[in-house]
């Protein structure tokens, strides 16, 4: 076999010949100059830092401030993930369903090759191969990923396992390897320049769910071209998930730990700009003596019934892609611990001591420093134009073994058990603070019909409601009807069904203050939540699930008054109506593939309302 490997697929880590044809395949097409083999070393990934510093593609950071960090700025237009950009190219429309952009597998493959033609001429092919879950899991999955840019070799080493063991995994040639092909779409001509950040202003980012393959083409940004997350953790994932029996979710888990040592794990989906990443590294507040909350994850969770029926879930990654804007010392202290060294930041801003700094880092900003774009910013500046210092999508890349919350479990080969499952949304209105669903069917119910508002740095009218099921409008990668029947089909899998609540921190009153202070103080809400999970506390019957009175709440530490409390979980049958009406929106467009208990469920709330 050694003797047979073509000199221009460079040095291979990896005799699998079905991966030697694919690499070499892709390299006729593509044209690189070099393949490289991604061993995953500290060594390597020092040279690949140290070229992409030469090149100007990132800037090292003062290394007494933010030692191991790198900044590198993006093109302006690609800052984003491109939902419009994004395809499920099932076999059958019907097989995506209405809430994915769906293209004819054949036509795409045509035009897609026709893009891929070149594109990686004077450029190097890397070989990373990668694995979602430690490689002794059950849960683990492993991909490859052939990518032209090294801002994505270095990230997608914080962010999943990859190099070596892998490729020896592959070698075995037991387990199914997702092929993920990713390139800039930049070929540079021989002696033409680079640019920072490369990238073509026509983008794609393709699955093929049955040939479980990804395609991405022309963005080097994070959730379009770290394609183990979104494109393979989720979207991928999902179909996977439904085939095999079991769930891969847009949740975060936690452990809450009692002042006695047991501890409770919990999984959470929001929709973006819900907190999400602070809810997982969530410091109790001081009324909470013995109380801790450790780290699972903070964006997926891959869960699955253990032989004896209890749902375990894992975090497949290993690092964290959160939004900088907001994260700070006082709202998240985990994370900024967790970013503090060995993290490559992107589109934040850039300070003249060599640092970064992003909107809401520090309650003062610097007198002066370099925005995302590279322009100079000062907070005149931006008081008399409003410019932003860092795109408010900048993001750090951060290993989670420097969280130090992190959980002793999280990269158990076992996962954790999971005992509740809370879905959540940003509404001014209607939804109460907390309230737990009846049963897992009337649950499935609360999180497909859950919604957030649009906020002011979303597109769209401000404040209308988007229904995100389980915050995986963007990420299921199939009919959201069909996932729907999923959900409620995993029950019968389940011993022990995961209770089900919905939490809403952001009900305003009259005024439109809020009426939750939210970040430490959401403690009290999974106070009780893992106090229902094991039958330690009482909640009351209201029309649309179990709710706790006041008593029911641990108020130590906070003076929040009764009266407003019973505003933050009042139930105005009123607009509930209107919120039930508005349900409707979405299961219009999936009607013929809705399961009937979501019927079923409707009408339960509509005759308790
Ligand atoms: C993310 C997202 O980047 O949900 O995690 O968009
Ligand atoms: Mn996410």
């Amino acid at each position: 076999m050694a003797a047979s490997v073509p000199s221009r697929l460079g040095s291979p880590l990896c005799r699998n010949s079905h991966l030697l044809r694919w690499v070499e395949k892709v390299s006729d097409l593509t044209q690189p100059d070099h393949i490289h083999w991604v061993d995953g070393s500290a060594d390597e990934n020092q040279r690949l830092l140290d070229a992409m510093v030469r090149s100007g593609s990132l800037t090292r950071l003062n290394p007494e401030l933010w030692p191991g960090c790198y900044y590198a700025r993006t093109d302006a237009g690609d800052v984003a993930r491109l939902e419009d950009r994004t395809f499920i190219c099932s076999l059958s429309r019907d097989a995506a369903g209405p809430t994915n952009h769906w293209a004819e597998p054949y036509a795409m493959r045509g035009r897609l090759r026709q893009l891929f033609a070149g594109c990686m001429r004077g450029r190097t092919l890397y070989v990373l191969p990668f694995s979602l879950g430690p490689l002794a899991s059950p849960f683990s999955r492993i991909g490859v990923q052939l990518t032209d840019s090294p801002y994505v070799v270095v990230s997608m080493r914080i962010m999943a396992r990859i190099g070596r063991e892998v490729f020896a995994e592959i070698d075995k040639n037991t387990r199914r390897v997702v092929a993920c092909l990713h390139s800039l779409g930049a070929p540079l001509a021989p002696g033409q320049a680079d640019v920072a950040w490369p990238s073509n202003p026509e983008k794609y980012i393709v699955h093929f769910p049955e040939s479980r393959e990804i395609w991405s083409y022309g963005s080097g940004y994070g959730g379009n071209a770290l394609l183990s997350k979104k494109c393979f953790g989720l979207r991928l994932a999902s179909t996977m998930a439904r085939d095999e029996g079991w769930m891969a979710e847009h949740m975060l888990i936690l452990g809450v730990e009692d002042p006695q040592g047991e501890k409770t794990y919990v999984a959470a989906a929001f929709p973006s700009a819900c907190g999400k990443t602070n809810f997982a590294m969530l410091i109790p507040p001081p009324g909470f003596a013995g109380w801790k909350v450790w780290t699972v994850g903070d964006d997926i969770a891959w869960m699955k019934p253990d032989p004896q029926g209890q749902l375990r879930g894992l975090n497949p990654e290993t690092g964290f892609f959160g939004v900088a804007p907001g994260t700070s010392a006082r709202t998240n202290p985990n994370a900024m611990a967790a970013l503090s060294r060995n993290t490559i930041f992107t589109n934040v801003a850039l300070t003249p001591d060599g640092g970064v700094w992003w909107e809401g880092m520090t309650p003062e900003p610097p007198a002066e420093c370099l925005d995302w774009r590279g322009q100079t910013w000062t907070p005149a500046l931006a008081r008399a134009t409003g410019a932003r210092a860092a795109h408010p999508n900048a993001r750090f890349t951060a290993p989670a073994s420097q969280c130090p919350t992190m959980d002793p479990d999280w990269q158990s080969p076992a996962g954790v058990p999971i005992s509740a499952i809370i879905f959540g949304g940003r509404r001014a209105a209607t939804l109460p603070l907390v309230y737990q669903a009846f049963n897992w069917s009337s649950g499935v119910y609360a999180g497909a019909t859950m919604g957030s508002e649009t906020t002011a740095a979303a597109a769209g009218a401000l404040g209308r409601v988007r229904r995100d099921p389980m915050a995986m409008l963007p990420f299921c990668g199939y009919h959201m009807g069909d996932y729907f029947r999923h959900w409620l089909k995993m029950q019968r899998a389940l011993r022990l069904t995961p209770k089900i609540f919905h939490v809403n921190w952001f009900r305003q009153d009259a005024q439109g203050r809020y009426l939750w202070p939210g970040f430490s103080e959401n403690m009290r809400v999974l106070q009780w939540i893992v106090d229902r999970v094991h039958g330690r506390t009482l909640a009351h019957e209201t029309a649309i699930g179990w709710m706790p009175r006041y008593e029911e709440i641990n108020w130590s530490g906070l003076d929040y008054s009764r009266e407003r409390f019973n505003e933050l979980q009042a139930v105005d049958r009123s607009a509930w109506r209107s919120e039930v009406i508005s349900h409707e929106e979405l299961f219009i467009d999936l009607h013929d593939h809705l399961p009937p208990e979501m019927i079923y469920e409707r009408e339960l709330l509509i005759c308790r309302l």
